[in-house]
């Protein structure tokens, strides 16, 4: 999984691990991976999502140990900083970063496992995605997160990932892979502090939903879920 050594991601990688699975730490740095892994009784890889070659070491290690790829998390997100976003003060450099991390970075992630997640028996892909993409949300003045005026980037590429998780649960199903979205809910970790943002949920409880849809028997494929159910796409 991307982005396993802090945040939602670890809470997700520790809920996968008590739940007796073993777990790959994707970490853009190795010694945090490394602790990540050690703690939780897994291996770790170097991995940044908006580098081809790491992508390309990272799905070697996993076909040299495994063989097989049974759930791919990708987790790995930014915000983008607080300026560059704002209507009538994009800046294209931000947006591409944001992008890159948050949607083409799943694609590269997803597209280099795909052989992978093919070997495993009921494979499954699961997109950290966020509320803020929710197309019906943003358009629904009455919703919190129409109202927060915040930047295009990071809702953007959000609701982008959305569409992508629709067109690859389509596309795999044939595959038998599953491949859905999740929104964690307003969560307590870095990402949020860097907003400015003081929030109660726990990244154990943001990642519940994850950990959920990644241990659920005959789970869903194509749909967007929040901890009490479907989220609107
Ligand atoms: N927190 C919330 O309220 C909230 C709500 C909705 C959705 N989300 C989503 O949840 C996910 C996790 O967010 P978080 O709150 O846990 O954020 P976080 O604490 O800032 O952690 C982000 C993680 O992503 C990794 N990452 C960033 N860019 C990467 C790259 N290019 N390659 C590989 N890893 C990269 C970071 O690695 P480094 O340690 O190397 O920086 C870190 O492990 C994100 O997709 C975010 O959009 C969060």
């Amino acid at each position: 999984m991307t982005g396993a050594n802090r945040g939602i991601g670890a809470a997700i990688a520790q809920g996968l691990a008590e739940r007796g699975m073993t777990v790959v730490v994707g970490a853009r740095d190795a010694a945090s991976g490394e602790r990540t892994a050690q703690r939780l009784g897994g291996r770790a890889v170097p991995l940044d999502v908006t580098d081809d070659g790491s992508v390309r070491d990272a799905v070697a290690h996993v076909q040299q140990w495994y063989g097989r790829l049974d759930i791919l998390v990708n987790n790995a997100g930014i915000a983008g900083g607080g300026v560059g976003q704002l209507a009538g003060d994009v800046d294209l450099a931000v947006m591409r970063t944001v992008f890159d991390t948050n949607l083409f970075g799943v694609v590269r992630l997803t597209e280099a496992f795909l052989p992978l997640l093919r070997k495993a028996d009921g494979a499954r892909v699961i997109n950290v995605s966020s509320g803020t993409g929710s197309l019906t949300w943003q358009s629904d003045p009455g919703h919190a997160f129409a109202s927060t005026g915040v930047a295009l980037a990071y809702p953007a590429s959000k609701a982008a990932l959305n569409m992508l998780t629709v067109l690859y649960a389509k596309a795999l199903a044939a595959d038998g892979i599953a491949v859905n979205a999740v929104a964690p809910g307003a969560t307590a970790t870095d990402f949020t502090a860097a907003l400015g943002l003081s929030l109660e949920r726990t990244a154990e409880q943001g990642a519940a939903i994850a950990v959920h849809l990644a241990t659920v028997p005959a789970g869903p494929t194509g749909v967007f879920l929040q901890d009490d159910g479907p989220v609107p796409w």
